[in-house]
């Protein structure tokens, strides 16, 4: 009787929900306001928090889909009952970030490592960035994620910040293009991205209580212009709101920046995401929600709760609650969990391989070459007609000196870092162009790797979180060789090659004295090796294996050639070969100024800013003292001197410039300039337009980048007519006073140039006036001292 009576009550109640199911309407593209009516409170709230990830477990969400995709970063949660399902949310930005290896599952699940953010801006080839954005939305997909976390968008305001590896330039126009072009990429694919960190968030020390207080208009010109180009070129599918404070008010919880600035301004159509480390100190979820972020990562269980109980007790409206909800189910349907798209778990690692090798002999930048470069070239590479070429120095063995040619950097570490299933280092790629390295030296090394890896492990503070191999490739201190050892070398080699590698990432700024200047080691290691092979007629490289700017000044006389060759990527040792042997002739330029010291740049003086600014305050403050002269904007306008200026990169061959002509077309400036290779190799140039814009008003600084462009491949001899377009709204300043945008009529000058202190040709245009309104948010709140050029 009793089980006849479970029997009934089950059957009953399989009833009951099969018909609750059957009611409730399964989401699809056009029935979101169907399932928004169906939805109950709790089921609203639990759609914003995210599914909760693997790294901050504590207080995750309970049944977090955290397990679909091992080592992902987070999940957007499922709500089966409507049809939701679970999305993947990876890092990011320089390749998908997930674990290689699962328990119990022989397979394994690496992803290509491309080249980090500055070295695909070094590249100003906005096609080339596509097709590597392209390549990494194709193994998002196929690794089961919905979204890459990136690109990083963020200012390269001074070199000393940890993350710059990750973000683009010290430009808003070069970061917007490049950003723009990656998210295409990536999104033509099927995916999303996260563009992030939104905004203002160029520092790691105390990145997640900061306040960075700025102008108006710093913020507008500099620090959001870059997400604004990308939102309006690209409509990335999300966005992520950073940490840090911008005025006082934490990213997360800033209604002006999420919403009256990105959405009314901007008109973003896609969802916020929270960054990951849980909660801020005294923001509340619900002002989160209010504020426009859509999606609270990595999520927990407290915040639905306070979801709920805020619509419950009137503090969060149920509008706020229903338009985040529709935001997030307009994310849902677009994405391949959401088409049931069959992920095979198998990227095309050997064809993205040489994409990495490609876009990364584009993004290396060539700082010096006193005529050595290229070795073994020859003039049948050209394919086409043989003027005179000099003799190209023939080296086959090269003594190889530096930790990190033996465990060469292919990226940075922290979040940003991917599994990838190789490194080539320096010894291989040279090997692989035919050119052997010293054995001597590199059984040295290679054995000396092993034990400085023990070493590091071993000495590694608890803290310091992302020094372990699973965050990224570390690097070890170098070895001291005395001067015998060297001269032992020289005559075993035909040529040395040191490589000088930096390593940082998330978590911590660069310090000043050993990661942007050289240790002593390093700079003896320079001296004493160039000392010995150029007194026996031999040539000496540098390769800087960093994500960021080092010094240079002090030692760049020594070697014959320098290379910036960033963190190319997994296939590092080959794209270097590819440039040191010509197969590609070096067309990459900085996307970013080299001072001469990092106090040159008037950011440092309040880099990473300071506890006694906010008496009110627990947390840092950063003035942003400099207001609008970040990078060249200081350098130019103050007429400073630099290592190397922002857009500077030398070829093997030489470019002419010539007819520049200016034309207003719409609310686009054309600008259009022939391009001829004057030289004897073939090769690609990067064309820059600064804008000079007439003295009015307001302050402006001496040139702004306003366009770019690069050539085709030419043969010597060959020409390019290469047309660029400015954007008339861009051509423009913030007037704050008046809220907008302010083109003030009058002669522009158009200069056309290899750099931004290598102009060649100049053009003038005269333009009308050009006004747009913007919201009035943002006001810092304490006087800052700004500097000014008048
Ligand atoms: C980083 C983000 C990253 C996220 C998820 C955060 O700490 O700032 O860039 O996407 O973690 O790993």
């Amino acid at each position: 009787m009793k089980l006849k009576t479970t029997l009934m009550i089950m059957t009953a109640a399989t009833a009951l929900s099969t018909a609750a199911l059957a009611q409730a309407p399964q989401l699809s593209a056009t029935n979101i306001d169907e399932v928004i009516n169906a939805m109950t409170l709790e089921e609203k709230a639990k759609l914003l928090v995210g599914g909760a990830n693997n790294f901050f477990s504590e207080g995750a969400v309970v049944g977090s889909e955290s397990s679909l995709v091992a080592g992902a970063a987070g999940t957007s949660p499922a709500i089966p009952r409507l049809g939701i399902p679970a999305t993947v949310l990876t890092d990011g930005p320089a390749g998908v970030r997930i674990d290689p290896t699962r328990k119990g599952d022989s397979q394994t699940y690496y992803a290509t490592g491309f080249p980090i953010g500055s070295c695909l801006a070094s590249t100003w080839n906005t096609e080339l960035v596509k097709a590597v954005g392209s390549a990494i939305g194709n193994e998002t997909k196929e690794l089961r994620c919905d979204v890459i976390l990136g690109p990083g968008m963020n200012l390269h305001r001074n070199p000393l910040c940890g993350r710059n590896f990750e973000y683009y330039s010290e430009d808003p126009l070069l970061t917007g293009k490049i950003a723009a072009a990656y998210i295409q990429g990536v999104q033509q694919e099927g995916v999303g991205v996260s563009a992030k960190h939104f905004a203002v968030n160029s520092q790691e020390t105390d990145r997640t209580s900061v306040d960075e207080r700025l102008s108006q208009r710093a913020a507008r010109e500099l620090y959001l212009r870059g997400f604004e180009i990308a939102v309006r070129e690209s409509d990335p599918w999300t966005i992520m709101a950073s940490y840090n404070q911008v005025n006082g008010q934490y990213s997360m919880g800033n209604h002006d920046l999420l919403t009256s600035i990105l959405r009314d301004d901007w008109g973003f159509k896609g969802i916020v995401m929270t960054d990951w480390i849980g909660i801020r100190q005294g923001l509340r979820t619900i002002d989160e929600v209010h504020a426009g972020n859509d999606l609270l990562e990595p999520g927990q269980e407290k915040q639905i709760q306070e979801i709920i109980d805020g619509v419950k007790s009137g503090q969060l409206s149920q509008a706020d609650v229903d338009r985040n909800v529709r935001r997030m189910l307009e994310y849902v349907v677009k994405t391949p969990s959401f088409r049931k798209y069959p992920a095979t778990n198998k990227p095309d690692l050997k064809g993205h391989a040489q994409i990495t090798r490609q876009s990364a002999c584009e993004g290396i930048v060539l700082l010096k070459n006193n005529g050595t470069l290229p070795w073994n070239f020859h003039p049948k590479a050209l394919n086409g007609p043989l003027p005179s070429v000099r003799q190209s120095p023939v080296v086959k063995t090269v003594a190889l000196f530096g930790e990190s040619s033996y465990n060469f950097l292919s990226g940075g570490t922290g979040s940003g870092c991917v599994h990838t299933p190789y490194v080539v280092d320096m010894v291989e790629g040279l090997e692989n162009a035919g050119i052997k390295s010293s054995q001597t030296l590199t059984d040295i090394y290679r054995k000396y790797k092993d034990y400085a890896r023990l070493k590091f492990e071993a000495e590694r503070h608890p803290s310091k979180w992302f020094q372990t191999e699973e965050m990224g490739q570390q690097k070890y201190p170098e070895i001291f060789f005395s001067p015998l050892a060297i001269g032992k070398e020289v005559s075993d080699a035909d040529a040395a090659i040191i490589t000088i590698g930096r390593q940082a990432g998330e978590g911590e700024d660069r310090n000043m004295t050993t990661e942007f200047n050289l240790s002593t080691d390093e700079r003896q290691m320079i001296y004493d090796v160039c000392e010995a092979f150029h007194a026996a007629g031999k040539p000496v490289i540098i390769i800087i294996n960093s994500g960021s700017v080092i010094e240079t000044a002090s030692w760049r006389d020594y070697p014959d050639a320098i290379i910036c060759a960033w963190q190319p990527g997994e296939e590092g040792g080959n794209s270097l070969a590819d440039i040191l042997t010509g197969k590609v002739n070096p067309s990459g330029k900085l996307p970013m100024t080299w001072p001469i010291a990092a106090y040159d740049h008037p950011s440092t003086r309040n880099f990473p800013g300071s506890s006694t600014y906010g008496q009110e305050h627990d947390s840092l403050v950063t003035n942003h003292d400099e207001d609008i002269y970040v990078g060249y904007r200081y350098f130019d306008s103050f007429q400073k001197d630099v290592a190397y200026p922002f857009g500077y990169g030398l070829s093997y061959t030489t470019f002419e410039y010539s007819k520049p002509v200016v034309k207003l077309k719409g609310d686009q400036v054309e600008v259009s300039v022939t391009v001829r290779n004057s030289g004897s190799i073939k090769g690609k140039e990067v064309v820059e337009v600064y804008v000079t814009a007439p003295e009015g008003a307001i302050e402006k600084p001496a040139q702004e980048l306003k366009a770019f462009g690069k050539t085709r491949e030419l043969l010597p001899g060959e020409s390019q007519v290469l047309t660029m377009l400015a954007d008339r709204r861009l051509l423009t300043s913030l007037d704050e006073a008046n809220s907008q945008w302010l083109g003030e009529a009058g002669q522009y000058t158009f200069r056309i140039g290899a750099s931004s202190r290598d102009i060649r040709c100049t053009v003038q245009a005269k333009l009308p006036e050009y006004a747009e309104k913007v919201s009035n948010v943002l006001a810092p709140k304490q006087k800052l001292n700004l500097l000014k050029k008048n």
